[in-house]
C-alpha cells in the first residue's frame, strides 16, 4: 500500500487516536517492534512473529494490520519490517517517556476532560481516588503510575539541570530555597557542585520525605533542610533569608492568580540582593513544532489530571504575573535543555 498522509487520514488518525496509541504501545511492550529491528534485513512474517512473541495468531493479525496502518511497520510481499515511526516508538527516549506517561497517568482520566474543563477541577484524577491535585496524591499513587509520572518529570528536568547549573552558581549563592523541590534532584546537583551552599526544599510532606531519603543516601543530608508547605494557601509565607530562590517547572502547576499569589509571597521573602530563578518551557518559545505539540498536550494533562486550572504558559502570560507581583525580569535565557527558558527575577 502506498503511504498516504492527507487531511482525511489525519482526521481518522485523530478519530481512532486512542486505539492506535494502545496498539502501538502493545506492539512495543510485547516485543514485536524489537523483533522487527532484529530482523531489519530479512523481515518477518506473521508465523515467525507468533513463534517469537507468544502472542496468538489472532492477536498478531490485529496488531500487525494496525501497526502497518499506523506506519510503525512496512509490509512487502508478506514480510514486515520496522518503519521509521516504529523505530522512534521503540528507541526514542522522549517518545517512550511520553507514551508511558500518557498510558499510566493520563489515559483513564482523559475521558473526563470535558467535565474537568467545565468545572475547573481535575475530574480525571478520580481514576486514582479523591484528591484536589495530583501533587497531593503523588506519594500514594500506584507504583507504576508514580514511576511514569517521575520519569516524565525527570526526563525534562534532567535535560536542562546540568546546563543551567553554572548560570545559577555564577553569583555564588550560599542559601538556596528550592520551591517545589520534588525528589531533590536539583538540590543534589547544587550541593554536589558547591560545598558552601545550603539548600532548603519546600514541597508537600510526601515529596519531602522522599527527597530527604534520596539526599541522605548520597551523603548530602547535612546541608539540606526541608519545610512542608501548601503553596495554594495564600497565607503560607515563604521563609526569609535566602539569596537565591528557585522555581523549576513549578509555576506551570498553578493558575495565573495562584502564580501571582506565590510570586507576591516570594517577593516578600526577598531582600534587594536576592534573585528568583524561574525555569519553564514556554509554548511560544519553542524552536520545533514537535516541542510545542508536546507542551500543548501536557496542558491537557494539567486540565484533566494535575489540577484542572493550569497549563504550559506563553512567556508573556508568566511575565504578566511577574509584573503583577511587583517583580521585574532582569535576565532571560532561551534555548536551554529541551526548549527551556530561564527568567532571573529581582524586586
Ligand atoms: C512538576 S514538579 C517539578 C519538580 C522539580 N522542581 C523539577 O524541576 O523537576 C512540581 C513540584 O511542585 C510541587 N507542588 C505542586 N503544587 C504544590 C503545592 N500546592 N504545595 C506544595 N508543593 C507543590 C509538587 O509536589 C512537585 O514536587
Amino acid at each position: 500500500m502506498p503511504p498516504t498522509f492527507d487531511a482525511r487520514t489525519a482526521a481518522q488518525t485523530l478519530a481512532f487516536g486512542p486505539m492506535a496509541f494502545q496498539a502501538a504501545r502493545v506492539l512495543r511492550d510485547a516485543g514485536v517492534l524489537a523483533y522487527a529491528r532484529e530482523r531489519a534485513d530479512e523481515g518477518f512474517d506473521r508465523a515467525e512473529a507468533r513463534d517469537r512473541s507468544g502472542l496468538s495468531d489472532h492477536a498478531l493479525a490485529v496488531l500487525l494490520d494496525a501497526g502497518t496502518s499506523i506506519g510503525l511497520l512496512s509490509l512487502d510481499r508478506g514480510r514486515y519490517r520496522l518503519a521509521p515511526v516504529g523505530l522512534f516508538v521503540l528507541k526514542d527516549e522522549m517518545t517512550r517517556v511520553n507514551m508511558d506517561f500518557v498510558h499510566d497517568v493520563c489515559f483513564l482520566g482523559a475521558h473526563r476532560l470535558e467535565t474537568s474543563l467545565q468545572e475547573g477541577r481535575p475530574a480525571g484524577l478520580e481514576a486514582f481516588g479523591p484528591s484536589r491535585t495530583v501533587y497531593e496524591a503523588l506519594a500514594e499513587l500506584p507504583p507504576h503510575v508514580r514511576k511514569s509520572w517521575f520519569r516524565f518529570d525527570h526526563y525534562y528536568s534532567d535535560s536542562v539541570f546540568p546546563e543551567v547549573l553554572p548560570l545559577v552558581l555564577e553569583s555564588r549563592p550560599r542559601r538556596l530555597l528550592d520551591c517545589g523541590g520534588n525528589t531533590g534532584r536539583w538540590a543534589a546537583l547544587v550541593l554536589q557542585a558547591d560545598p558552601d551552599v545550603w539548600v532548603t526544599l519546600l514541597d508537600h510532606p510526601g515529596q519531602l520525605a522522599n527527597a530527604r531519603e534520596e539526599l541522605q543516601a548520597l551523603g548530602l543530608g547535612d546541608r539540606l533542610s526541608t519545610a512542608p508547605i501548601d503553596f495554594l494557601d495564600s497565607d503560607a509565607a515563604l521563609p526569609r533569608g535566602y539569596d537565591l530562590l528557585w522555581m523549576s517547572q513549578f509555576l506551570d502547576c498553578f493558575a495565573e492568580d495562584e502564580i501571582v499569589s506565590i510570586l507576591t509571597r516570594a517577593r516578600a521573602a526577598m531582600d534587594d540582593a536576592a534573585r528568583l530563578f524561574v525555569l519553564e518551557t514556554f509554548w511560544d518559545r519553542q524552536r520545533q513544532p514537535t516541542a510545542a505539540y508536546v507542551l500543548a498536550m501536557t496542558s491537557i494533562y494539567f486540565a484533566t489530571i494535575a489540577n484542572g486550572n493550569s497549563r504550559m504558559y506563553h512567556a508573556s502570560d508568566l511575565i504578566r504575573c511577574v509584573e503583577r507581583a511587583g517583580l521585574r525580569v532582569e535576565r532571560e535565557v532561551d534555548g536551554l535543555g529541551l526548549g527551556h527558558t530561564l527568567l532571573v527575577l529581582a524586586r
